[in-house]
């Protein structure tokens, strides 16, 4: 039972300095900026350097969305970190950002959801702020996928980028219009083979044959991730809306998860919504996983597209298979 509702105070985000386009790539592998453009609707991307990790993007996205609201850094109850590139396979990314900003006597932890999992660490602060536990939440997306990429392969290499963007879940007073009206997630462990990094954990641990044979980079059969990502975004979507009894037209903004154009396309289509509703950024930054969602939202929101009081509806797919929605009220 909710005792309070939930809101977004604010949105932040960080993308690393070098940019990489598709010319870029054609030197890399056989590829061509048609190619890239058409299938994927991808341009650009960004990349870390070598001595950057998740916590420094993370950690930047959140001092941005501290810093654009009026919640003090002391206030802060809890860290979710939504990431499958952390520093480390632990301590966990989200006790590194804790440290970094300074943070105390909180709780941080990570969530491990693929793409999906700023929408994950969402639902989870959502409901530590609805049941009374914790009045701001500190929700950071953040993956850097280019580290765990195998540049030989042409059917990945093309699609990632890096990328953080963060957003703090308050407390929302009694009488205030922002609040998150509700949040759905799923997944498919049964379809988790179809995109998984193989080698590096207790499964399979690293040796020089892991290294040799790429094991420790993204292995993804993507056509059939593509139909999985139409499928489930739609069924995500089509639930959240019916069980609060609000159509796709009464919602101002749709910001999808930014793997493919024609996915996100597919997904429009599907909902009867305009593109000119769709917030889409694939160009500029390819797929950042866990990054995408915040960075198109904090920028659609810097530039005045989203405005307080604006219905949005954020969906995402991603690893495990998991999949999900949020319906807010900005
Ligand atoms: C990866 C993806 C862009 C491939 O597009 P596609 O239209 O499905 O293309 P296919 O995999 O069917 O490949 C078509 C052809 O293009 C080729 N191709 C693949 N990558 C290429 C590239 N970068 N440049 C040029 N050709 C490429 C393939 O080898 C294949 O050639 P063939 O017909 O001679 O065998 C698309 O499947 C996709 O976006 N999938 C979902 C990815 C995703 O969402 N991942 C993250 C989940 S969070």
């Amino acid at each position: 039972m909710a005792l309070y509702n939930a809101k977004f105070s604010s949105f932040g985000s960080f993308a690393p300095k070098k940019v990489v386009n598709n010319f870029d790539l054609e030197k890399l592998v056989e590829t061509s900026d048609e190619w890239i453009r058409t299938r994927t609707g991808m341009f650009e991307r960004h990349y870390t350097s070598p001595d950057e990790a998740a916590s420094d993007l993370a950690t930047q996205a959140a001092i941005h969305a501290i810093e654009s609201s009026s919640v003090k850094y002391k206030d802060i109850d809890l860290i979710v970190v939504g990431t499958v590139t952390g520093d480390h396979a632990f301590p966990s990314t989200a006790c590194i950002v804790q440290k970094k900003l300074g943070l105390k006597d909180i709780p941080a932890f990570d969530v491990s959801a693929g793409c999906s999992g700023f929408l994950y660490s969402i639902d989870v602060a959502r409901n530590y702020v609805e049941n009374g536990t914790m009045k701001n939440v500190l929700v950071i997306g953040v993956d850097i996928l280019t580290k765990i990429t195998n540049w030989t392969d042409r059917n990945t290499c093309v699609l990632f980028g890096d990328g953080a963007g963060a957003t703090i879940v308050s407390r929302a007073g009694k009488n205030e219009i922002s609040h998150i009206i509700d949040s759905a997630i799923f997944s498919d462990g049964s379809q988790g083979d179809l995109l998984y990094q193989a080698a590096g954990g207790s499964r399979m641990p690293a040796s020089h044959e892991t290294v040799d044979k790429n094991l420790h980079t993204v292995y993804m059969e993507g056509n059939k991730i593509f139909k999985n990502a139409i499928r489930s975004m739609f069924a995500s979507t089509d639930e959240i809306l019916r069980r609060n009894k609000m159509e796709a037209k009464d919602v101002d903004w749709i910001i999808p998860h930014q793997a493919n154009l024609r996915i996100i396309e597919a997904l429009a289509e599907k909902l009867h919504v305009p593109m000119n509703k769709v917030i889409v950024n694939i160009e500029k930054y390819g797929n950042t996983s866990s990054g995408t969602i915040p960075i198109a939202t904090d920028e659609a929101i810097r530039t005045k597209k989203i405005r307080r009081g604006d219905i949005i509806l954020l969906t995402a797919f991603g690893a495990g298979l998991t999949w999900g929605s949020v319906l807010a009220r900005y």
